[in-house]
């Protein structure tokens, strides 16, 4: 299968591709998703085995206006509110699925089904005009950084899909947020540019975060945050900002070129500017969410790289998605002085 690359002048062509139960990646503001027609149950299986993904990690289900959940769905009015402040937007909301309207395929069989809108144009246009929701995992292999390119998804997925929707580098770089409404107090099953104090503001509740709710031993609620993520073939390690002086002595020293992720003040501090090991995170948390799974991937296809540190951000609500793709791509591992010298 020869995978085309549309422009966004080219939906037509894409939206046909999608009613024939095709796959076709698209844009969104956080990264690229896989899709297929959400009621075509064929379509959907192609999915996971592009992906090779696990059967029992269901998809989100993506739409171009909140009433289309209703197909599917039992909206209450928290959902509702929350879909009125931030769609289209990052925000993902888990919601009872109604009986016999979606494949357990979509699902993964559970009784809940995940929907979000997203906020790019172009993709909003694909759904109108495809005629149906789109389920649409992150459009990259199982277990590799998420594509935040159209290149990223063509690296990973040419020859298995149809074509991609290319709309350039999407603007947050990380995945959605992802809520569980369907029950009684709201949890955060995967932190996101919207944050949980953002949500608690509209819906008037406490809202819990997640990590507690992936823990080792139990069944996670969110099937996903169990198999290893974003994670590439290198060794990836999180520097903490007091310990780059040695990090950056440590990398100097050894023989083969070490991967350096780092904001732009850091690369100035230790005159690292121009260097073709080094990686800007750009000056901020919101740069540095969107320029982390594109370093990660550069560093990746380096055959010479064994290494790759990346910057952790300051611990706030704001950094928390940052922060929890690292701790998974570094597999919780830091950079310590003790261990490194
Ligand atoms: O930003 C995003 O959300 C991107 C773009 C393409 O929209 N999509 C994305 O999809 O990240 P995916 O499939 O890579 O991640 C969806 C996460 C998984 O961890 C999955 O287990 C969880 O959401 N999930 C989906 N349906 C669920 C459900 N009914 N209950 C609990 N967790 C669910
Ligand atoms: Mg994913």
């Amino acid at each position: 299968m020869i995978t085309k690359i549309w422009q966004s002048t080219e939906i037509p062509a894409a939206a046909k591709a999608l009613q024939q139960g095709k796959l076709v990646a698209f844009p969104t503001e956080t990264v690229y998703g896989l899709g297929a027609d959400a009621f075509n149950e064929n379509a959907v299986s192609k999915v996971y085995a592009a992906k090779g993904r696990p059967s029992d990690n269901p998809l989100i289900v993506h739409v171009a206006t909140p009433e289309q959940v209703q197909q599917y769905a039992v909206v209450d009015q928290r959902a509702q509110k929350l879909m009125t402040a931030f769609w289209p937007g990052p925000l993902t909301i888990i919601l009872p699925v109604k009986p016999n309207v979606l494949s357990p395929v979509v699902t993964g069989g559970m009784t809940t089904v995940a929907s979000r809108m997203p906020d790019n144009q172009a993709t909003l246009n694909l759904i109108t005009e495809t005629g149906s929701p789109l389920v649409g995992p992150s459009a990259n292999t199982s277990g590799k950084p998420s594509p935040t390119t159209a290149q990223h998804v063509y690296h990973d997925l040419h020859g298995k899909i149809a074509g991609i929707l290319d709309d350039g580098s999407t603007r947050i770089g990380v995945e959605s947020t992802v809520i569980d409404l369907s029950v009684a107090q709201p949890v955060i099953l995967r932190p996101g540019k919207i944050t949980a104090e953002q949500i608690a503001t509209v819906i008037d509740t406490v809202v819990d975060t997640s990590e507690q709710h992936v823990a080792a031993d139990e069944a996670p609620k969110a099937p996903g945050m169990k198999y290893r993520h974003y994670a590439p073939d290198k060794a990836v390690y999180i520097v903490d900002y007091q310990d780059w002086t040695a990090a950056v002595i440590w990398a100097q020293g050894q023989l083969e070129p070490v991967g350096l992720m780092m904001p732009d003040q850091l690369i100035e501090i230790h005159q690292l500017a121009g260097m073709d090991f080094v990686w800007s995170l750009g000056d901020n948390g919101d740069s540095a969410a969107a320029k982390l799974f594109a370093g990660l991937r550069h560093f990746d296809d380096q055959k010479d790289i064994q290494t790759i540190l990346v910057a952790s951000m300051p611990d706030t609500p704001e950094n928390a998605a940052y922060n929890n793709r690292l701790g998974k791509a570094a597999g919780g591992h830091h950079f310590t002085v003790e261990e490194f010298s």
